[in-house]
This record gives structure tokens, C-alpha cells and sequence, in this order.
């Protein structure tokens, strides 16, 4: 395990370097807005969708290099939805990756500008595929399931329901539907493009997007467990953001209990799908086995 931990560290690192490596430069007259997206990103974070799509695409064979815009595009889209999370009207929270947010550091205004700015420049960015790529088709499908993963048919369709739903009891099948736009959606387009740039077939595919959302679901319930349970300084973000908000999470309709043998039980159910994938890539099994033990 301890290993692992120290290759995981290893991995990130290198993620992060390369995704540094597509931030725009702080010039212009456009300056601040430019300045509250990198402040953003390189704020920290666990880099979790990029791996993800990296050690798919690695699974199928697929170019490292052609997979590397995407990774910057799908940072830059998560990190989008938190910029845009955190904003007084959404959930109001000031800390955010160990840091003043970014409404916090830069002003409201600053903070929709500069989530604007990541969601539209993440596709500028993954664009950039096209230049280096021979299958431009396979970047054409990316392109496409980025879009349909971000918007009104996942996460901000999530975030949407999420956010009227505040301060009611919400059923189990409506929370299901929040959790599996909000989150899974962007974990399904990290893993499926992962496997669509590498050219793998259609079946393929679909078992990567089966567990991708089992991972966004178990990856949601840790998040409202820890929500309850951890601390600002290890999470880098409020606790009790939720019960603030009046929200109904799968720990208030579900028990803490419950709530830890469902991730355990999702994930395991994740880790066979994974196995059942052509190849074998450990570091990802293990990296979805991370999920049910992560603690921040
Ligand atoms: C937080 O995502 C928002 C959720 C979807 C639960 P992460 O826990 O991946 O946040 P970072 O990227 O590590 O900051
Ligand atoms: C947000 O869920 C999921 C997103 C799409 C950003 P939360 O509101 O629970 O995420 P945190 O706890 O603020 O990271
Ligand atoms: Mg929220
Ligand atoms: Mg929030
Ligand atoms: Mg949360």
C-alpha cells in the first residue's frame, strides 16, 4: 500500500506537469480572468479524472501524447464545476484544494468568469488533439462525449437538480440521478475517452462507462461521508458544507454505516469490471480500490 501511495505521488506529479503545460499566459488586458483560472488550477487537487484517463487509454494501447490535451481539458472542466460550486449562490463555501476559492481570492464576478473561462478553454485545448493526431474521427467522438458529459445531459443537468433541491428531502431514485450527472458524468467522459482515443471497440467502451459510474457514485457517498466526518485542514475544503446547505446526502437518507458499505461494495463491483477489461493494469485497479479508503 505504502508503495502505492508513493507511485500515485509519483503519477501525479507528472499529470500535473503536463497539464501546467496548457494553461494560458497571464497577459493582456483580459489579465485577471486568466490569473483566477490558473489560480484555480494549480491550487492543487487530487488529479483523480486525468489518471483515470490516462491509465485507460494506457490499458488499450493508446498514444500518451494524444491523450494529453484531454487531460488538461477534463482538469479544466472539473475544476470549472468547483469554481462554479463554491460560489455564494451555489453552495457558499470559501475554501477550496487548501485555498481561499476562487470567488474568495478574486471576487465574485471573477469567479463565473473564470469557470467560463476553464469550461470553454478546456475545449479549445482539447482541439489541440486534432494537430497531432492521425485518427482525427476518435477525436471528433471525444469531443463529442466531453460535451455530452459537462452539460445539460450531465453535470450541470446534476449540478441543477442538486441545487433546487436544496433545503427538501429529496427520495433515494432522485439523489441516484443527481449523483450519476454531477459526478459520475465527468468520471464516465475521464474514462471513456481514455478508451476512445486509444481506439478500442464499442463493447469495450461501454464496460469502461459501467465502471465509471460506479466509481462516480462510490466517489460521491466518500465525499458526503468525509463531508461529515473529516476536517477542512485534510480536505482542503469545509466540513459540514452540506448539512449548511440543508442538503439531503446519501449520509443523512442512508446512515454513515450504510453509506461506508455501499462505497465498498460499489467500488468492488468497479474493480470487476475493470478486471473483466482486455489487458491488466494494476496501478488502475488500485487506484479504484483508493476510493473506499481515500480520506481526502
Ligand atoms: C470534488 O471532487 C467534487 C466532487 C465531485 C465530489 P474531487 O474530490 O476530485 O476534488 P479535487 O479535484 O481533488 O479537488
Ligand atoms: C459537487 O458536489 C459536485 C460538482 C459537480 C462540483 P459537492 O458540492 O458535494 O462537492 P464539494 O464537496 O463542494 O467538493
Ligand atoms: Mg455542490
Ligand atoms: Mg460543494
Ligand atoms: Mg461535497
Amino acid at each position: 500500500m505504502r508503495e502505492f501511495k508513493e507511485e500515485l505521488k509519483e503519477r501525479i506529479q507528472e499529470v500535473e506537469e503536463t497539464i501546467y503545460g496548457y494553461l494560458p499566459e497571464e497577459e493582456g488586458y483580459q489579465k485577471t480572468v486568466l490569473e483566477a483560472m490558473n489560480y484555480s488550477m494549480k491550487a492543487g487537487g487530487k488529479r483523480l479524472r486525468p489518471l483515470l484517463m490516462q491509465e485507460v487509454c494506457r490499458l488499450f494501447g493508446g498514444s500518451m501524447e494524444e491523450i494529453a490535451p484531454f487531460m488538461a481539458a477534463i482538469e479544466m472542466i472539473h475544476t470549472s464545476s468547483l469554481v462554479h460550486d463554491d460560489l455564494p449562490c451555489m453552495d457558499n463555501d470559501e475554501f477550496r484544494r487548501g485555498k481561499k476559492s476562487t470567488w474568495a481570492a478574486f471576487g465574485e464576478d471573477m469567479g463565473v468568469l473564470a469557470g467560463d473561462g476553464l469550461i470553454v478553454y478546456a475545449f479549445e485545448t482539447a482541439c489541440r488533439a486534432f494537430q497531432i493526431s492521425s485518427h482525427p474521427e476518435r477525436i471528433g467522438e471525444a469531443l463529442r462525449i466531453l460535451a455530452n458529459k459537462t452539460g445539460i445531459w450531465g453535470m450541470i443537468g446534476g449540478q441543477t437538480v442538486d441545487v433546487e433541491l436544496t433545503n427538501q428531502a429529496i427520495p433515494r431514485e432522485k439523489l441516484d440521478f443527481i449523483y450519476r450527472l454531477k459526478t459520475g458524468a465527468l468520471l464516465e467522459a475521464s474514462m471513456v475517452i481514455g478508451a476512445v482515443i486509444a481506439g478500442a471497440d464499442e463493447a469495450s467502451c461501454r464496460l469502461v462507462e459501467r465502471a465509471a459510474s460506479k466509481i462516480g457514485l462510490a466517489f460521491q457517498i466518500q465525499d458526503d461521508i468525509l463531508d461529515v466526518t473529516s476536517s477542512q485542514e485534510v480536505l482542503g475544503k469545509p466540513v459540514l458544507s452540506d448539512e449548511k446547505n440543508c442538503k439531503t446526502t446519501y449520509v443523512t437518507l442512508e446512515g454513515l454505516e450504510k453509506a461506508r458499505e455501499d462505497v465498498a461494495r460499489i467500488s468492488e463491483g468497479a474493480i470487476q469490471d475493470i478486471r473483466a477489461l482486455p489487458g491488466e493494469n494494476i496501478f488502475l485497479e488500485k487506484l479504484a480500490a483508493m476510493l473506499v479508503t481515500r480520506e481526502k
